[in-house]
C-alpha cells in the first residue's frame, strides 16, 4: 500500500493510473477506522482496480463546541487496517495541504444542509462539502463511497455531484451495527461501558417505529413523539432531533404510506450519535449489515 501525504503526488498518482486506464475508487474518512469504513472499502474493491481511503480530520466541517481536537486519531493503526484491507493507496494529508494559505472558496448546498444535523451543527455540511469536493478533485475518483449511517450527508453529496456535474458515481454501502444494533462509529469509542450499554436505544427505538408501522400505523407525528420519548426514558438520550423524512425527496410527511427514512441524533453520556432506518409499509425485509451474532 502507497501512503501519500501530499496533494499534488495524489493528483499525479491518479492522473497516472487514470491514463493506465484504471478506475479508482475514493472511500472518505476521517480515520479512526472499523468495521463499517472496511464494508466501504470492500464495496469498493468491487467496482474498481485502484482503491484510495483518505484520512483527513477536516476541521472546517466541525463547530466551535465540538469534538475537532479530541476527535480519535491513530495513523499507524488506520493504516494496518487499510493494508490488511487490500487498499492500494491511503492518502493522509494534513489540514496545510488541504487549506492552502488564503483559501476561502467553498461550497455549499442551500436545502437540506439547513436540517436536522445542519440545524443543529451549523456550518457542518458546508465544511463537508467543500472537502470531499476537493477531494473528489485530487483523487480523481470514478466512484465515491460513503455510509448510509451518515444518510443526510450522502443525499447532499449526491446534490453536488448532481449540481456540479462531478464526473463519478456515489455509492452508498449499508449501516454496520455491533451485535445489539448499535450503528458503527468512530464516536463510539468516547462513550463510557453505561453510555454505550444505553446507547443502543437508537436502534430499538428505530425497530419500534418499524414494528409500528408492520402493524398498520402511520401517523408520523405520534411515533416521532413516542420515539423521542423512549430515547429519554429508556437511554437517558438529550435528543436533536426525530424526524421521518421521504426516502427519496427528503420531505418530511405526515402519514407514512411510502418507503420513509426516519432519522435520529441523540446525545449519551455527551457523545453525540445518529442513526437512521429504511421503512417501507408493507416491507418485512432487514436493511441494514447487522453481524450474524446479532440477527
Ligand atoms: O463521513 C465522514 O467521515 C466525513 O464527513 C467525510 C465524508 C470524510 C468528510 O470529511
Amino acid at each position: 500500500m502507497k501512503r501519500i501525504a501530499s496533494v499534488s503526488e495524489m493528483q499525479q498518482t491518479s492522473l497516472e493510473e487514470r491514463r493506465r486506464g484504471r478506475r479508482i475508487g475514493l472511500v472518505p474518512t476521517l480515520g479512526a477506522l472499523h468495521e463499517g469504513h472496511l464494508s466501504l472499502v470492500r464495496l469498493a474493491r468491487e467496482r474498481v482496480d485502484v482503491v484510495v481511503v483518505s484520512v483527513f480530520v477536516n476541521p472546517l466541517q466541525f463547530g466551535p463546541r465540538e469534538d475537532f481536537t479530541c476527535y480519535p486519531r491513530n495513523l499507524d493503526r488506520d493504516g494496518a487496517l487499510c493494508d490488511n484491507a487490500g487498499v492500494d493507496v491511503l492518502f493522509h494529508p494534513d489540514a496545510a495541504e488541504m487549506y492552502v494559505p488564503g483559501h476561502c472558496v467553498y461550497v455549499e448546498e442551500m436545502h437540506l444542509s439547513t436540517r436536522l444535523c445542519g440545524s443543529v451543527r451549523p456550518g457542518h455540511f458546508r465544511g463537508v462539502t467543500t472537502v470531499v469536493a476537493q477531494l473528489f478533485n485530487i483523487v480523481l475518483p470514478h466512484v465515491a463511497v460513503f455510509g448510509q449511517k451518515d444518510a443526510q450527508q450522502a443525499q447532499i453529496v449526491r446534490q453536488m455531484v448532481r449540481d456540479l456535474h462531478f464526473p463519478l458515481e456515489i455509492a452508498v454501502a449499508p449501516t454496520v451495527r455491533e451485535p445489539d444494533g448499535l450503528a458503527m462509529s468512530s464516536r463510539n469509542a468516547r462513550l463510557t461501558p453505561d453510555s454505550r450499554r444505553r446507547a443502543t436505544c437508537l436502534w430499538t427505538s428505530l425497530q419500534w417505529v418499524r414494528g409500528q408501522v408492520r402493524t398498520g400505523q402511520t401517523d408520523a407525528a405520534e411515533m416521532k413523539r413516542a420515539m423521542a420519548e423512549r430515547l429519554r426514558r429508556e437511554g437517558g438520550a438529550t435528543v436533536d432531533y426525530v424526524e421521518i423524512v421521504d426516502a427519496e425527496t427528503w420531505a418530511v410527511v405526515d402519514a407514512i404510506t411510502r418507503p420513509v427514512l426516519v432519522v435520529v441524533a441523540a446525545q449519551i453520556g455527551g457523545v453525540r450519535l445518529i442513526d437512521n432506518l429504511l421503512i417501507e409499509p408493507g416491507d418485512a425485509s432487514p436493511d441494514c449489515a447487522l453481524p450474524p451474532s446479532g440477527r
